[in-house]
């Protein structure tokens, strides 16, 4: 495997996009291919099994570009999947629930942490588990949020919709004193200031995408695997309307794509 291959980056929609913001910040020398599955999104709703097998292809692809490495830039899909295709694949892969578990530890001054993600995230508990992993006193406060992905999909992100739901949701965490409050969905911190305004400005919001980039680093480092190199162009694929992504992911990245296909499953 070359140094010079690119990274993978996968998630349900334009959220991952958060990922690989981080991941161009920390690593700019690094040709990242994103997936969107955008015909399917959102993965909110969706069963385990439908969930392992949209991943599943969507990892079948990204090999097939001969990555060297793939964050799963999607929280649903690390809750469910990561396991599985860690044993499988021979090339590092990466979710974002490890990352940030470990770093909200350092972060959380009274133990008390809010989780906002999607009801199968919050479903599979895997946020719960992977903190408990390394402090079991720690007392974690989901919320279960099935209507933010689709709004931002959507970008309607000046709605009164999205105000009220955003209310529904946090107002339960607010009550159990949290500190902290895990952005546990790679499409929130699109919404991070909305969420400021229900919760405040004491509350940290901890976007886990900066972790998983900093710990990507850290796997390509120890495996020899920087590119050094001069950058290739990011490569952009959606399974969705190229038009609908091609401007959503121009916004939120504030720059023009030179490459976007079409991916046909
Ligand atoms: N952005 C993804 C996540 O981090 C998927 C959200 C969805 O499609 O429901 O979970």
């Amino acid at each position: 495997m070359s140094n010079q291959n690119p990274i993978g980056i996968f998630d349900s929609g334009i959220g991952g996009l958060t990922v690989l913001k981080e991941v161009a910040q920390i690593l700019p020398a690094e040709q990242i291919i994103y997936f969107a599955d955008s015909a399917r999104v959102p993965y909110g709703d969706k069963s385990k099994e439908e969930i392992l097998d949209f991943v599943s292809q969507i990892i079948d692809f990204l090999l097939s570009k001969n990555v060297k490495a793939i964050v799963m830039a999607c929280n649903t899909s690390s809750a469910l999947a990561m396991p599985l295709f860690k044993e499988k694949l021979k090339i590092p892969i990466l979710g974002m629930i490890h990352p940030a578990a470990r770093e909200v530890l350092k972060i959380t001054k009274n133990k008390r942490i809010g989780v906002m993600a999607n009801p199968v995230t919050v479903k599979s508990k895997a946020y719960i588990q992977e903190i408990s992993k390394y402090n079991h006193g720690a007392l974690i406060y989901q919320a279960s949020c099935p209507e933010l992905v689709p709004l931002i999909e959507q970008n309607k992100l000046e709605s009164l919709k999205l105000k009220e739901v955003l209310n529904e949701y946090l107002k339960p965490l607010l009550k159990e004193n949290i500190d902290t409050l895990i952005l546990a969905c790679t499409h929130y911190p699109l919404i991070k200031e909305k969420v400021k305004e229900v919760v405040g400005e004491k509350i940290y919001l901890l976007d886990p995408a900066y972790f998983a980039a900093k710990e990507l680093k850290e796997i390509l480092k120890a495996k020899k695997q920087l590119n050094l190199q001069k950058k290739s162009p990011d490569k952009f694929f959606t399974t969705g309307n190229i038009e609908a992504f091609k401007l959503l992911a121009e916004y939120f990245l504030n720059d023009k794509l030179k490459f976007v296909k079409k991916v046909y499953f």
